[in-house]
C-alpha cells in the first residue's frame, strides 16, 4: 500500500510525521508519488492559530473527490487538533468518510488501530485524554539523513495565556539524557552532520532528572561525527547564565538564539503569563551578544494580544529596535478556545491588530535588511542543502546563524560543508560564491 503525509506546525509535528512514516514502513508501506496515488492518507494537524486549522479542513473538503473516486482509500487524521475538545466529533460529522481520527497521546496506536480497521472496515475515532510516559520504541523514518531532529522533551507545563499546546501536548517529560545520546551517536555514525534538538521549552529540558540542558549540550558537544547542534524552542525566562556560558565553549552547538519574546511591554507579558519582564529579556539578548560574538538572534511576536494599548505596542516596537533581531516571525493574536486569554476582557479589534502587525513587519523588515547588509565580505560555513527554489543554478545551504545562503555552483556537494564568501545581503537570505570546495 502506498502512502501519503501531510503536516501542518511546527518541528515537533513534522517529526511526528516522521514516526507516522516509520510506522507505516515497517507495515509494508512505502511513500506514494502523489496523494492521487495513496491508498493511506495521514493528516498530522495543528491548532496553534485557526489559519492552521482551516487549512486543514479545506483539505479534508477537498479530499472527498479522491474517496468518491476510490472509496478503498483511508483516510487519517491526527495531531494536535483532534485533541482538542469537541474537534474529533466535528470532524467526523462534517467528513464521515475519514476512517481513522486518533490524538498526540496515542500516535504509537497508529498501526495497531490501520489493522483493526483493515479487518473490520468501521471508522475508528481514539484520542486519549491524557499522556502517558515516553516510549522509546519508535522507528522514525527520517526525511534527511544529513539534518536531522531530535525531539529532547514533549508537552509543555508553562501555560502561556493565549497558548493551545499544553493542553493538547500535555505535561512537559524529557527524555533521558541516555536515550538521547544514545540516539545522537548512532545518527552521528550514520553520517549525520547536523542536529536540532526539539522540545517547546528545551531549557527546562531535564526537571526531575539531575541532567539539566547545559549538561546535554555539553555531552553531545563531543560526539563524532556531528558537526552542528542547534535547539528549538528556547524559553527567556529559563535560559540560565551557565547555559550561555556553555554554549560560549561548546564549539559545535551554532550561535543561532531563537528568543521568542511575544512582547515588549511588561503588562502584556504579565497578561501572557511569560514569567518576565522586558528589562530581563534585553539584559538576556545582551548578555549573550557579549558573550558569544558573531551570535544572531531572532524571535517570535505577537501583537494584537488582548488588552494591548497603542503605549503597549509601542513598546513591542521599541523592544524591535533595541534588540534589532536578525529575523522575526511575526503573529497576529488569535483566540483559541480553553485558553485563558480567549475570555479576557478588551479583545482588540481585527482592523487594530492588522494595522499593528503592518507597522511591526515593516520596521522588522528593514533590521532584517540592514543586519544582512552588514555581513557581506564575511566568509560563513555553509551546511549545502540543495538546489534554490528560485534558480537550479544556484545551491542553497545554511549558515550557522540558520540563514539561507545560496550560491552559484554546478557542482554535487550536496550534504557539505563549504565555506561561502558573502557578497550581498538580502531581506530573507544571503547570496555569495563558493570559496573552495572541498569535496
Ligand atoms: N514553545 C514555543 C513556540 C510555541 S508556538 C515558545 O514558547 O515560544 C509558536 C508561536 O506561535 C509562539 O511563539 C507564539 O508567538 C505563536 N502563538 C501561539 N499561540 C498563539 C495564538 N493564540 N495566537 C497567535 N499566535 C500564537
Ligand atoms: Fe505555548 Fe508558552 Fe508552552 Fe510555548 S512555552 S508552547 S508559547 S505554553
Ligand atoms: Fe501546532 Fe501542535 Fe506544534 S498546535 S505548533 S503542531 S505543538
Amino acid at each position: 500500500m502506498q502512502y501519503w503525509l501531510e503536516t501542518f506546525g511546527c518541528q515537533m509535528n513534522e517529526h511526528d510525521s516522521e514516526l507516522i512514516a516509520g510506522f507505516l514502513e515497517e507495515m509494508g508501506c512505502w511513500l506514494a508519488v502523489s496523494p492521487n496515488n495513496a491508498d493511506i492518507i495521514i493528516i498530522n494537524t495543528c491548532c496553534v492559530r485557526n489559519t492552521a486549522e482551516n487549512k486543514v479542513y479545506g483539505l479534508l473538503g477537498r479530499l472527498r473527490r479522491l474517496k468518491t473516486e476510490n472509496p478503498q482509500l483511508i483516510i487519517g487524521v491526527c495531531g494536535c487538533m483532534t485533541q482538542q475538545q469537541g474537534v474529533a466529533e466535528k470532524i467526523k460529522r462534517r467528513f464521515p468518510y475519514v476512517d481513522i481520527i486518533l490524538g498526540t497521546h496515542n500516535l504509537q496506536r497508529l498501526p495497531v488501530l490501520l489493522r483493526e480497521l483493515f479487518d473490520t472496515g468501521e471508522p475508528i475515532v481514539e484520542v486519549w485524554a491524557k499522556e502517558k510516559e515516553i516510549n522509546e520504541l519508535s522507528p522514525i523514518k527520517r526525511k534527511d539523513g544529513i539534518k536531522v531532529w531530535v525531539t529532547i522533551m514533549y508537552g509543555c507545563s508553562n501555560y502561556c495565556t493565549y497558548c493551545i499546546v499544553p493542553y493538547v501536548r500535555g505535561r512537559e517529560r524529557s527524555r533521558r539524557p541516555e536515550e538521547i545520546i544514545a540516539e545522537v551517536k548512532r545518527l552521528g555514525q550514520e553520517g549525520c552532520k547536523e542536529v536540532t534538538l526539539l522540545g517547546q521549552n528545551v531549557n527546562s529540558y531535564g526537571k526531575g532528572l539531575d541532567f539539566d540542558f547545559a549538561d546535554l549540550l555539553t555531552a553531545l558537544n563531543k560526539i563524532e561525527g556531528i558537526e552542528r547542534i542547534r535547539y528549538l524552542t528556547s524559553h527567556p525566562r529559563d535560559f540560565s547564565n551557565r547555559l550561555i556560558k556553555v554554549i560560549a565553549v561548546s564549539q559545535k552547538v551554532c550561535e543561532h538564539f531563537h528568543l521568542p519574546v511575544q512582547s515588549g511591554s511588561n503588562h502584556v507579558l504579565h497578561l501572557m503569563n511569560r514569567g518576565y519582564s522586558r528589562e530581563e529579556y534585553l539584559r538576556l539578548t545582551e548578555k549573550i551578544r557579549k558573550s558569544i560574538p558573531g551570535a544572531c538572534i531572532t524571535t517570535d511576536i505577537m501583537v494584537g494580544f488582548p488588552g494591548e494599548t497603542d503605549d503597549d505596542f509601542k513598546d513591542t516596537l521599541d523592544l524591535v529596535q533595541q534588540v534589532r533581531f536578525d529575523s522575526a516571525y511575526t503573529f497576529i493574536y488569535n483566540k483559541r478556545t480553553g485558553t485563558p486569554a480567549a475570555d479576557m476582557p478588551d479583545q482588540v479589534p481585527e482592523a487594530v491588530k492588522k494595522e499593528r502587525i503592518e507597522t511591526l513587519i515593516a520596521i522588522q523588515n528593514d533590521i532584517s535588511l540592514e543586519k544582512n547588509k552588514a555581513v557581506e565580505g564575511q566568509v560563513h560555513e555553509v551546511l549545502v542543502e540543495g538546489e534554490s527554489k528560485s534558480d537550479p543554478a544556484f545551491l542553497c545551504g545554511r549558515n550557522r546563524c540558520n540563514k539561507m545562503v545560496i550560491f552559484p555552483s554546478d557542482k554535487n556537494i550536496m550534504g557539505s560543508m563549504q565555506m561561502i564568501k558573502i557578497t550581498n545581503g538580502q531581506l530573507t537570505h544571503l547570496k555569495g560564491i563558493l570559496l573552495c570546495s572541498g569535496k
